[in-house]
């Protein structure tokens, strides 16, 4: 199975992904979880200058190809291998990343970025979508908790930004069945909960 997590930032993908990595443990799957961007060597190196703070001048095309360039590379090293050899696969964030960010966000017209996406992830579709919603003040909230040292690149986006990347997820739930919309303001054990459940009805299909 391939699992995807989606959302803003802060909005809880990396607690949600460690937890059901455990629950898919605890029933003796093996599993992997990749992070976007990142995950093999290259893509880490894409990774730090992407998210790099000092390349305030970077063009919206040069970080829309930079994301998609990290991603063949996890798919081709590390997720179409592992599906092949049906180890689970769990990962923070994939291509509806670069839809939702670079095309509703930036403006990267769609026309061009879906074939780009379809291109880039080949036929590794996932298998369900959870999208962790949160408000945008839920998102400034989470980030006044961070040091500023700590907020990179996009992160420093603001607020107008979020609330088109976040129309722009709720547009990609009406089209594509895959995609679970999930309350992100529900604590970190009921979100648990309710993935799990999604998850054992999909297997249970
Ligand atoms: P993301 O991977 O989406 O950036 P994280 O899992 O790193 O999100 O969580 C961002 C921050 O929000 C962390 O401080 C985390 O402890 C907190 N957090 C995660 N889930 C919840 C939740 N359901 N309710 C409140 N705070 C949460
Ligand atoms: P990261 O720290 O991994 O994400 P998060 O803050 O959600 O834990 O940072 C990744 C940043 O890159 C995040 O702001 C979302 C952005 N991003 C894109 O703009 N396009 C993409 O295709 C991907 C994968 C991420």
């Amino acid at each position: 199975m391939f699992v995807t997590f989606e959302g803003l930032d802060f909005s809880g993908k990396s607690t949600q992904v460690k937890l059901l990595a455990e629950y898919f443990k605890s029933t003796g799957a093996n599993v992997e979880i990749i992070r976007e961007p990142g995950g093999t060597a290259i893509s880490e190196e894409i990774r730090n200058i992407l998210l790099d703070n000092k390349y305030s001048e970077m063009e919206v095309e040069t970080e829309l190809l930079l994301f998609s360039a990290s991603r063949v590379q996890s798919v081709k090293e590390r997720i179409a291998p592992y599906l092949n050899k049906n180890i689970t696969v769990i990962s923070d964030r994939f291509h509806d990343s670069s839809i939702a960010y670079q095309g509703y966000g930036r403006g990267v017209p769609l026309d061009f970025l879906i074939p780009l996406q379809k291109f880039a992830i080949q036929n590794a579709v996932p298998d369900i979508t959870f999208f962790i919603d949160i408000p945008i003040d839920e998102v400034l909230s989470r980030k006044s908790k961070l040091k500023v040292e700590d907020v990179d690149r996009i992160e420093s986006a603001e607020s107008h930004f979020y609330e088109r990347v976040r129309d722009g997820y709720l547009l990609l739930c009406e089209e594509e069945k895959r995609f679970r919309i999930i309350n992100g303001l529900l604590s970190i054990e009921q979100i648990h909960k309710i993935i799990v459940k999604e998850i054992e009805s999909l297997i249970n299909e």
